[in-house]
């Protein structure tokens, strides 16, 4: 069947990145920086892209408000992980850690200061000093709870500063594959409708996470995965899927972000019995142990009758006791949340809040450089997709693991963005000519848009998407187990054909919003079906897979990456294959040992 015909704008680029949020701009900016002629397609304006939603701040051992070192902020991370982490990758960050925040700060971010004018740094969840033996360490940088916010217009305006070419309302469509080497992308821009191929030698994806999956999530709208997408379309796996975080405190019923910092600031979660429940579940950390820890610990609150509210179904969080000059300096953002969203007055009333989707650990592998991995034809784990690279929440490098640190995605973001800028510095030369395109450059993109443009079954886009947030809420949720998963997995593969009844009401190219979510909802799917199958497959509790056939962690069977491909797009086809490659036991200098698994306990 030959492909629909379109009129297609074709640009020619030594580096493409696709998204504009924390980890898209950094890298941006460094291509752009070093010469490369950069263009970054981003669907939404960069300063509205998720990044901004980001509040409590980025970590970095700076030292400036209690000791600190980066091996105590590597151990940390590690134990976070449940040593699914990769320890070299996490090496990597931390170390780069101070260099990358002192950046933004001369970049212009406008962090809150401590009295001697260094930047403040407060306590956030799993952050300890002395590795893991000491008290909480005050580790996350933070501009009041706006940080991502603050990041995101600077990096906005140093990538502007260079000579870096913004696709502003562009959504890309599907990655250019010629002999499993990416050599493009396809997009369309959504305010004229045009097509646009980009031919260049390295593509960036900067796409964020697929939060949208779910039915509740701390996530943007936009947060449908369209990287990860992309990849599985293109024959290539996504790594460590079944790992979403739940974040302890998202408002109730509204599921809008409450921070970690909130926590960090001194405020404490209550049941229905008034109890600060957290000093049961963990007598050290208590409220500020690591977010799986404490969203599960709220989960069996509300499970066994404690929760509250006229349906015992949530818990409180009460900052009322803390001075509200503090908390209209350090926390305004969240006080404005409380009073719009649940309509409290947070200085006076406690919280009702939730654990709420947040944050996918899993994603499209790849190493601390950004070059996107695969297990290769002949079993190799470690088997580079020439000329595509990842970043960002997008990406699975892996530093978190089964469960990422609060704070530590913005540090991943600058740290990793910035990292493959460098590494497209010294391995893509400007101007560099390029081979011809393959005849079916854009037949796969065009295919799929022309597909559900004229789609006209009977269920619309809002009804699938609906369906598979339900599923994915009810059968990937905080606990899992073995029945609810294999009922998920078969509720999806039903979701799943539903796509090929699924009807467009708006034939049009310009604005179809119709059209662009479909889109969004056919990457959402495959996402979320490799999530339940790499979830039901793994017979282990994990971090945030908390498994309740299998409540302890294995690491002698399950301390492995789960590699999951998705063969199929718009209902038909939908097989998954899993595979699993190794962790990475071994650290990236001889500075410090490999740090062996041990009892997680906070
Ligand atoms: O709680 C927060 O401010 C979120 C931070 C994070 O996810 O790192």
């Amino acid at each position: 069947m030959s492909a629909p015909s379109y009129k297609i704008i074709d640009h020619v680029y030594d580096t493409v990145v696709v998204g504009a949020g924390g980890s898209g701009l950094r890298a941006t900016m460094g291509a752009a920086e070093a010469g490369l002629k950069t263009a970054c397609i981003t669907k939404v304006f960069p300063t509205r892209s998720h990044t901004v939603a980001a509040q409590g701040g980025i970590a970095a051992s700076l030292k400036n408000n209690t000791p600190d070192h980066w091996t105590w902020h590597m151990y940390d991370t590690v134990k976070g992980s449940d040593w699914l982490g990769d320890q070299d990758a996490i090496e990597y960050m931390v170390r780069e850690a101070p260099a990358a925040v002192y950046e933004l700060e001369h970049a212009g971010v406008p962090f809150s200061r401590n009295a001697d004018g260094t930047i403040y740094q407060r306590p956030f969840g799993g952050h300890m000093q002395n590795m893991g033996e000491g008290p909480p360490v005050q580790r996350t940088c933070a501009a009041a709870d706006r940080t991502g916010h603050a990041m995101l217009h600077a990096l906005y305006q140093q990538s502007l500063k260079y000579a870096a070419d913004f696709f502003i309302e562009y959504f890309a469509i599907d990655l250019i594959m010629d002999g499993g080497k990416c050599v493009g992308v396809i997009a369309l821009c959504m305010d004229d409708g045009s097509i646009h191929r980009f031919r260049s030698q390295s593509v960036v994806l900067a796409t964020g996470g697929y939060g949208r999956c779910y039915f509740t999530a701390t996530s943007a709208h936009t947060c449908t995965g369209d990287g990860g997408g992309m990849v599985m379309r293109a024959g290539l796996p996504l790594q460590d899927m079944e790992f979403v975080q739940f974040h302890p405190t998202g408002i109730y019923g509204a599921g809008v972000l409450i921070t970690e910092g909130a926590r960090g600031e001194g405020g404490y979660l209550t049941n229905s019995e008034g109890e600060r429940f957290m000093e049961r579940y963990a007598p050290s950390a208590k409220d500020l142990a690591s977010r799986d820890v404490v969203s599960r610990s709220m989960a069996l609150e509300i499970r066994e009758g404690r929760g509250v509210g006229p349906h015992k179904d949530h818990i409180f969080l009460h900052l009322d006791h803390i001075d509200s000059k503090v908390l209209g300096e350090r926390l305004p953002g969240i006080t404005e949340s409380g009073k719009i969203f649940a309509g409290v007055d947070l200085t006076r009333q406690p919280l009702p809040v939730v654990p709420t989707v947040h944050y996918n650990m899993g994603g499209i592998p790849c190493d601390y450089n950004g070059r996107v991995m695969t297990i290769g034809p002949d079993g190799d784990p470690e088997t580079v997709v020439p000329g595509l690279f990842a970043v960002g929440e997008a990406a699975c490098v892996s530093v978190h693991g089964a469960n990422r640190l609060g704070s530590n995605s913005l540090i991943d973001l600058v740290v990793f963005g910035r990292a493959t800028g460098l590494y497209l510095k010294d391995n893509v030369k400007p101007g560099a000519a390029q081979p011809e395109l393959p005849k079916d450059s854009a037949d796969m993109a065009l295919t799929r848009l022309d597909h559900f443009r004229n789609a006209n079954g009977s269920t619309s886009t809002a009804e699938i998407r609906t369906e598979m947030q339900r599923t994915m809420s009810l059968h990937a949720a905080v606990f899992r187990n073995d029945e609810l998963m294999a009922e998920g997995k078969d509720k999806l593969t039903q979701t799943y054909a539903k796509m090929q009844d699924i009807k467009i009401a708006d034939r049009g190219l310009i604005w179809n919003s119709d059209l662009v979510e479909t889109m969004e909802l056919d990457n959402l799917i495959s996402q979320a079906s490799v999530t339940l199958h790499g979830a039901h497959n793994r017979k282990e509790s994990r971090g945030a897979h908390a498994h309740e056939d299998f409540p302890n962690r294995n690491d002698a069977d399950w301390m492995k990456h789960t590699v999951a491909w998705f063969d199929g797009w718009g209902g038909k086809g939908g097989d998954i294959r899993i595979d699993y490659r190794p962790v990475h036991e071994f650290t990236l200098t001889d500075d410090i040992e490999y740090i062996k698994p041990k009892a997680r306990v906070y």
